[in-house]
């Protein structure tokens, strides 16, 4: 994707982080070379040695750490704050290993995604996570994976997809050479969602349809 002038202001996108961030860099190098119309206004963590910590801060970006083990159940609450001070349209979890609490999603509901590396609903959910999802696609013999990006609801990998890319398994494969090729295909999918998202070209319409099926 060739980066163009926009004509609109840039959108503002807080990313949450636990990990390395690489992720986190695909959106900022997206940002830097005007694949995304936004600005990464604030790079929050739920882990204080997080590599992605040193990504944002190299960037001059300003970083925040709320660890479970500092705030306990407060965490979320205070976090809820600093986001908001950023006046985000799209709230990014990137390899975020913190559990969204209800209040924060009520909140900030239909602006919060995550970046999950499987193809939901598939492989989703409460153990489903870095390479037990890897892992648990090759012990069921399964031929594809991928990568998905969804809305962030109340339970677990369940909120509504917005897009995904698939990757193909192949013979052999262990876990740790099939999650290195669908990170990235995670790369380019969270730059075109985020391009997406950006550009108003994911409507909200789709949400509330999907969301009054569930009963909402
Ligand atoms: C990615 O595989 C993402 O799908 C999962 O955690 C990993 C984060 O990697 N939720 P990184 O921190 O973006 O490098």
């Amino acid at each position: 994707m060739k980066g163009r002038k926009y004509s609109a202001p840039p959108k503002s996108l807080v990313v949450l982080i636990s990990g390395s961030g690489s992720n986190l860099q695909s959106l900022m190098d997206g940002c830097a070379a005007g694949r995304i119309n936004g600005r990464i206004k604030a790079v929050i963590s739920s882990n204080a040695q997080a590599k992605g910590l040193v990504r944002a801060q190299n960037a001059g970006i300003p970083t925040y750490v709320f660890s479970k083990a500092e705030y306990g159940d407060a965490r979320d609450a205070k976090m809820a704050e600093v986001i908001a001070s950023f006046s985000p349209d799209f709230i990014i979890l990137a390899g975020y290993l913190g559990i969204i609490s209800p209040p924060l999603i009520e909140r900030f509901r239909y602006k919060i995604i995550n970046i999950h590396p499987a193809l939901l609903p598939k492989y989703g959910g409460k153990n489903f996570f870095g390479i037990n999802v890897h892992n648990a696609v090759i012990q069921a013999g399964d031929k594809k994976s991928g990568a998905t990006v969804h809305y962030v609801d109340e339970g677990t990998d369940t909120g509504l997809i917005i897009r995904r890319k698939k990757v193909r398994v192949m013979p052999g494969d262990t876990p740790e050479v099939l999650q290195k090729r669908v990170l990235k295909k995670e790369h380019i999918l969270i730059v075109e969602t985020v391009r997406a998202l950006c550009n108003g070209n994911i409507r909200a319409r789709k949400i509330y349809k999907y969301d009054r099926r569930k009963g909402k």
